[in-house]
This record gives C-alpha cells, sequence and structure tokens, in this order.
C-alpha cells in the first residue's frame, strides 16, 4: 500500500554503494531523505547526484542523511560514480542503493506503472527524526528535482517541530512565520515574544522564533 505523510518509514536493509545498510540505523536519531532516479548513466540523474553531492555541509547541518536508489546494480553505480565525480566536479559522497530485486522500490511505492515498468520515477521522501514520513513529491523523469527546495522544507520542518508556527508561501530561513491557528490570539505576546502582526483574525505573523 501506498505510504503516506504521518506514516513510519519502514525500515530495510540494502546492498549499496557503501556497503549493506540497514536504514533506520544509517539515519540514527537523525532525519533523512530517501530519493530514486530512474537509470544509472543518464544526464538529469548525474546532474542531481552531483548537486546532492554538492550539498552535504547543508544537509549535515539540518542532522539529515540522504541516501539514493535506483533499481540498476552497484557495479553500475559505481562505474557512473565516477561520471558524475568527473563531470560534475565533486565526490559522491553518500549511498546509492543497488534495488535490482526491487524490494526497496516497491517497499516505498516508487515504481509507476502507468510512467514505467521498469525504472523508478524521481520519488523524494523526507523522513523525520521520529521515523515518520514527513514529505513525499514524485518528480517525472524529465525533470530534475530542485535540492535548494528540499532543504528549504527540511527547515521548515524542523522550525515548525518545535514551535507553534507554519511557514507561508515561498518562505526562507530569517522571514516571518505564520501563528499556527490553535494559538488564541491574546495568548501570542507569551508565546512570541519578539512581536506579532494581526493582519486578519486568522493570519497572524511573527519574526521566526528561533533565531
Ligand atoms: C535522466 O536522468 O536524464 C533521464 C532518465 C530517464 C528519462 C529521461 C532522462
Amino acid at each position: 500500500m501506498a505510504l503516506r505523510l504521518g506514516d513510519t518509514a519502514p525500515n530495510f536493509t540494502a546492498d549499496t554503494t557503501e556497503g549493506q545498510i540497514d536504514f533506520y540505523e544509517y539515519l540514527g536519531d537523525g532525519w533523512g531523505v530517501l530519493f530514486s532516479h530512474p537509470a544509472d548513466y543518464t544526464p538529469v540523474c548525474t546532474t542531481e547526484l552531483g548537486a546532492v553531492a554538492k550539498l552535504k555541509d547543508e544537509f549535515t547541518k539540518r542532522n539529515t542523511k540522504v541516501l539514493a536508489l535506483s533499481v540498476d546494480g552497484l557495479e553500475n553505480h559505481k562505474g557512473w560514480i565516477s561520471d558524475i565525480n568527473e563531470t560534475q566536479n565533486t565526490t559522491v559522497n553518500f549511498p546509492i542503493i543497488g534495488d535490482q530485486d526491487r524490494k526497496v522500490s516497491e517497499l516505498y511505492d516508487m515504481i509507476h506503472p502507468n510512467s514505467s515498468e521498469n525504472f523508478t520515477v524521481r520519488s523524494v521522501f523526507i523522513i523525520g527524526n521520529d521515523k515518520k514520513v514527513k514529505l513525499i513529491i514524485s518528480y517525472p523523469a524529465s525533470t530534475g528535482r530542485n535540492f535548494d527546495e528540499l532543504l528549504r522544507v527540511i527547515d521548515s520542518l524542523q522550525l515548525t517541530a518545535n514551535y507553534s508556527v507554519a511557514t507561508p508561501a515561498n518562505w526562507q530561513q530569517g522571514e516571518d512565520v505564520v501563528v499556527s491557528p490553535g494559538i488564541k490570539t491574546e495568548d501570542i505576546p507569551s508565546k512570541f515574544p519578539k512581536g506579532h502582526k494581526v493582519i486578519k483574525p486568522y493570519l497572524r505573523m511573527t519574526p521566526q522564533p528561533d533565531l
């Protein structure tokens, strides 16, 4: 059955380019991004994996580990990593699952048969430090992902896990946030001492509380 937001992310063991991994052990008490790509030695995927490698420090800052997957085998992955390193001017610094038996792809519903019987789509799962699924996005094969957007979502998820706020459209770190509807307007000053604006009774803004 397809996973949904709030579900527990299923654990698995898998062979990867960095040895066998138990997903939960790999994540430890941190956050995770599990993402699939359609196939090795393809142009868009090459740029995507290079982009993720370059963002390693940003993921680490957010206590987040990344794990890639395709249904190609490990020998293919290893040869392709050399090409990614060469062409994207980086070093792939995260494991890639060789999911030839489709165990993980099927567990996470990454094969969408009406798109392709044989390949995973570009699925992304963000997993919280409570092992719950926090975000699911599926991109088509022809569209490379925006990994800065995934970092932005992780920032929002980590902020809103700790404060009674939500982040508005196109929010970026440092910008004002929305006070959660469950907070009464008269309680805002004690909870958000940096100030607030009541734009409408249901739309109350406050400076980002963790800065
Ligand atoms: C790519 O990663 O470049 C790609 C994969 C499948 C179809 C089209 C492009």
